[in-house]
This record gives structure tokens, sequence and C-alpha cells, in this order.
């Protein structure tokens, strides 16, 4: 398995198993049939609400004997609750605890957006403004979770240019990671290039177009990526599935991928994409595709004046 390394010296394995949408009673033994097949990487976030279980099907892998702790590479996300700095230690060990682990391998800062306690987040007075909590100062309280060795490396997720930009500048480091909505509809060339020239490893999310969202977060007539012409022409053409087309298009970019899967059956499918080489022609048939379209949005949360705004706030 191909790994990446981040601009902190540490490394991450480019293929990984996505959590979000696993459901609690099916994710444990996705997770432990990933760990069998050969995956070492899994990705979770305290908001998925599965931790627990994501954490239960590690425990067996190990206890199995196939695989160590230090084999493995697992990232987990601080939610939106947590960002003000004396709270993320606690959004951290919340997770660990879920999870049974001792450390992470990577701890991301889930949104550039920061909500103040409560459930309902649509309101101006529901959120942190940028100018009392930027993300700098949640940033710089993550890096204080690697000195005390709870978190390998620390990055963000969602982040686009400009959010990226300001981070950096104002901040005490700069994340190993940002990961992203990336598939041909969505492929961010530019924040892609910026990442990589910072050393910042860019993670693919939804890479097979999530059609397993809540049907809340689904506009009508989006396009299915999955079903599209090209997407299954070429995949024909290069002798593997649709869904192992996209994985080997993102790992080809030199990005991470995580698709989700709690099915034996594409678990395994989705494994043996790493091992396929993308012809010059499919790459660039997915990068004509020709639509545009991302499938996650965090319009509701945006409050001018309040939150981050603008075009390229968010990745
Ligand atoms: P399942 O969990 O039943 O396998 P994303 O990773 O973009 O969020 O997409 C996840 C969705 O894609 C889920 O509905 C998942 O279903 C499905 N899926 C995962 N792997 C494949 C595959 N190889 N072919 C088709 N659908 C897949």
């Amino acid at each position: 398995m191909k790994s990446l390394t981040f601009n902190d010296g540490n490394t991450v394995p480019s293929l990984g198993l996505g959590t979000w949408k696993s459901p609690k009673g099916e994710v444990r033994k996705a997770v432990r049939e990933a760990l069998r097949v050969g995956y070492r990487h899994i990705d979770a976030a305290w908001i998925y609400q599965n931790e627990t279980e994501v954490g239960a099907g590690i425990q067996d892998a190990i206890e199995s004997g196939f695989l160590a702790r230090e084999d493995l590479f697992v990232t987990s996300k601080l939610w939106n609750t947590f960002h003000m700095p004396e709270d993320v230690e606690k959004g951290c060990q919340e997770t660990l605890l879920a999870l049974g682990l001792d450390y992470l391998d990577l701890y991301l800062i889930h949104w550039p957006i920061a909500f103040k306690p409560g459930k309902e987040h649509n309101a101006p007075k529901d959120f942190w403004p940028v100018s009392e909590l930027p993300l700098s100062k949640t940033f710089n309280a993550m890096l204080k979770l690697r000195e005390q060795g709870l978190v390998k490396s620390v990055g963000v997720s969602n982040c686009g240019l400009s959010t990226l930009k300001t981070l950096i500048a104002e901040s005490e480091g700069v994340p190993a990671m940002n990961q992203v909505e990336l598939h041909p509809y969505n492929p961010q060339p530019q924040l892609l290039d910026y990442c990589h020239q910072q050393g910042i490893v860019v993670t693919a999310y939804s890479p097979l177009g999530s059609s397993d969202r809540p049907e809340s977060m689904k506009q009508k007539d989006e396009p299915p990526l999955l079903e599209n012409e090209t997407v299954k022409a070429i995949a024909q053409q290069e002798g593997i599935t649709p869904g192992q087309l996209l994985i080997a298009w993102a790992l080809d970019r030199n990005t991470v991928v995580i698709p989700k899967s709690t099915n034996p059956s594409r678990i395994a499918e989705n494994f043996a994409a790493a091992a396929h080489t993308l012809s010059a022609e499919a790459r660039s048939a997915l990068d004509d595709i020709g639509i545009e379209y991302r499938y996650v949005s965090p319009d509701s949360w945006l409050i001018p004046g309040v939150t981050y705004e603008g075009e390229d706030f968010w990745g």
C-alpha cells in the first residue's frame, strides 16, 4: 500500500476505510473485515456517533493477533462545539475513550466553523464569531495535543484556499492534512496544488458520491457519480468497477482516499483498487468529465459577518 508523507515527517497509508454514515450495528464488523483484508487506515469522527463501535472493531482485530496498534493509522475529528481552546482536549479525550485508544495518528478540525454549546446552529447567536474565535486559536490548541502525545499529527478538514492561507499566517504551525470533498465532479485542482506546495496531504472524502447521505442533505436531481456514463465506460475499458475507478483516480492524484463501505465484498473490492494503475486515457477522461457538483454543503452554517464566508472559505 502506497503511503504519503506529511510536512511533520509522519506518513499515512493512502487508502483508508471511511466510517461516516456507517450504522452502529454494522461498523464494528466492517472495521474488523477491512483490517482483515489489509486496510491499515481507519477514518473516524466524533460526530459520526459510532466511534465506540469503530473502536470495538479495531480491538477485535488487535485481539485476533494479525495486527498491533502501531501497524494501524487512525484519524478522528474535533467537532464544531469544541473549538474553544480549553475544550479541544475534552473533544479529543471523548474520542480516545470511545475508540479505546491512547493516541490518534491524526486529529483534524472537522469544519472551519465554531458552534457555541447547544443543539441548534442557525442563528448568529449560535456561533462564535471569527473575530473572537478564529480557526488559528483552535489549531494552536490542537498543536498542544501533539506535544502531550495524545495525537501524532494535526490537521484540518473542509478548508478552502482563503481559510488555509489565513490559518497558516496566523497560527503556530502548518496543518499536516486537509480533508475535503474530492471526486471528478469536484476535483479542486488549485486547492490541491496549494496544499501540495505546503506539504499538506489532502484526503478525498465522498470519493464515490456518498449516495447513502441522509435525504435531508440531498438535492433533487443530483447527478449520481457511480452512474455517470463516462465513469461506467472507462471502468469497463480498464477492467475494473466504477467504484474502483474512482478510488484509483484519487490515488493517482496523490491524495488519500477513504471510501465508506460496510459491505464485505465492496470493502475488498475497494481495497483491490489500490493495485490498479490508471491509464493516461482514463485519467484525462475523468479530469474532463464536464460536470461540477458537490454533495456536501455547509451553506446553512454561513452567517455573514459572523462565520467565515466567501467562495473559497471551504474546500
Ligand atoms: P455500502 O456501504 O453498502 O457498500 P462515499 O464513500 O462516497 O461516502 O460512498 C459511500 C456509498 O457508496 C455507500 O452507499 C456504499 O455502500 C457505496 N459503495 C461503497 N463502495 C462501493 C463500490 N465499490 N461500488 C458501489 N457502491 C459502493
